[in-house]
């Protein structure tokens, strides 16, 4: 039995009886999962299992001391029926520099494309059709296990990847919302950020939930040594746009963000416009005539206005993207579900 929880309501759904349309970013029990398990200082061979829950030591090192690792990427499905992927390689590698940082064996690259593969394709009938704007969201998991007290790496590891039927992350889709800069950090200076582990979302919660407990979307942190320059939503990258040009941030404690690295080269090579990686100061916002926060699960979500204590920074309009905004995400989002051409290698068909 599949159960889907909505509005705290546990509900029985399958790929017949889903409504497409009316999925937000949560999770739904599909039935296959791709497994793998490190042992003995190897990999065992990759299968599809069926049961969402695990069971692992009391005395794994994910759950004391966080070293786990994981990744989000998605399916989508084509006009004609199609599935594809967008750029997974790059998150097999991103992954990899996660599972280095945390000192865990990286599941290889090429097996973990393959598991990707296989575990949509697995899940075939879950991938939401074309036009309902809804995705199949694929999270690989890489977690260290068995019994262990002492600060130390595991010997065993579990990697694995679940996915699930996904709506918008954030609610307003293309409609721009509200966010404010946090009093707090997400990562330190010379810490985790740049990798993909849980420690740097759990250091998310609270300022979140004290952004939206305001009525914000979702909280922005500055950068953690000097607390002047825009760093990153938690769950995005960020964007703004000044004079034709794309310009988003560089720092060592940002998500390398495939979506980024995808809309700094379409802006560059589609749109024709200038790009720039670099500081953004708080007080450079006043020149952003539009801003966003791009990722996997928040796409392109443009921002109406970001708060910093009693200042509001108002971007291009509280109810329409604007122009770039909007030629961006046609951009993007045309080549994820196949009616724009996508640039060499950065599809894959399932
Ligand atoms: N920044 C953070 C903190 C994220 O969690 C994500 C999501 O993966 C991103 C940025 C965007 O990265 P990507 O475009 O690779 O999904
Ligand atoms: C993603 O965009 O894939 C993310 O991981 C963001 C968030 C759901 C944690």
């Amino acid at each position: 039995m599949i159960l889907y929880r909505k509005d705290d309501t546990m509900t029985q759904v399958t790929p017949e009886t889903i409504k497409w349309d009316d999925l937000d970013f949560g999770y739904i029990d599909t039935g296959k999962k791709y497994r793998a398990y490190y042992k003995d200082g190897k990999w065992s061979k990759g299968q599809i299992e069926t049961n969402k829950d695990i069971t692992i030591s009391e005395a794994s090192t994910a759950l004391h001391y966080g070293q786990q690792a994981f990744e989000g990427l998605k399916a989508y499905k084509t006009k004609t029926g199609d599935i594809q992927l967008f750029r997974p390689e790059l998150n097999a590698r991103r992954m990899i520099d996660s599972a280095n940082k945390l000192l865990m064996p990286a599941y290889p690259e090429e097996d973990f494309v393959e598991a990707i593969h296989e575990v949509v394709k697995a899940n075939a009938a879950w991938v939401p059709p074309y036009g309902s704007g809804a995705t199949l969201y694929i999270r690989p998991l890489l977690i260290g296990i068995g019994d262990i007290v002492g600060v130390q790496p595991a010997k065993e590891y579990l990697f694995s990847i679940f996915v699930t039927p996904v709506g918008l992350y954030f609610k307003g889709g293309l409609k721009p919302s509200k966010f404010v800069v946090s009093d707090y950090d997400r990562a330190a200076p010379l810490g985790t950020g740049a990798n993909k582990v849980g420690g740097n979302y759990a250091s998310s919660y609270q300022p979140g939930k004290l952004a939206k407990d305001q009525g914000y979307s979702d909280a922005i942190y500055l950068d953690p040594t000097t607390h002047t320059k825009i760093e990153e939503v938690g769950s995005a990258n960020f964007y703004g746009i000044k004079n034709n040009t794309f310009i988003t941030p560089k720092s060592p404690s940002i998500l390398p963000s495939i979506t980024k690295r995808s809309l700094l080269w379409l802006a560059e090579n589609r749109l024709g416009m200038a790009v720039e990686e670099g500081d953004i100061y708080l007080d450079d916002l006043k020149h952003f005539s539009e801003a966003g926060a791009m990722g996997t699960a928040a796409v392109i979500s443009p921002i109406a206005s970001i708060t910093h204590q009693d200042r509001e920074y108002k971007f291009h309009s509280e109810t329409e993207p604007g122009p770039v905004t909007k030629k961006l995400y046609d951009e993007l989002t045309g080549i994820q579900f196949g009616t724009v051409e996508a640039p060499e290698g950065w599809i894959q068909v399932v």
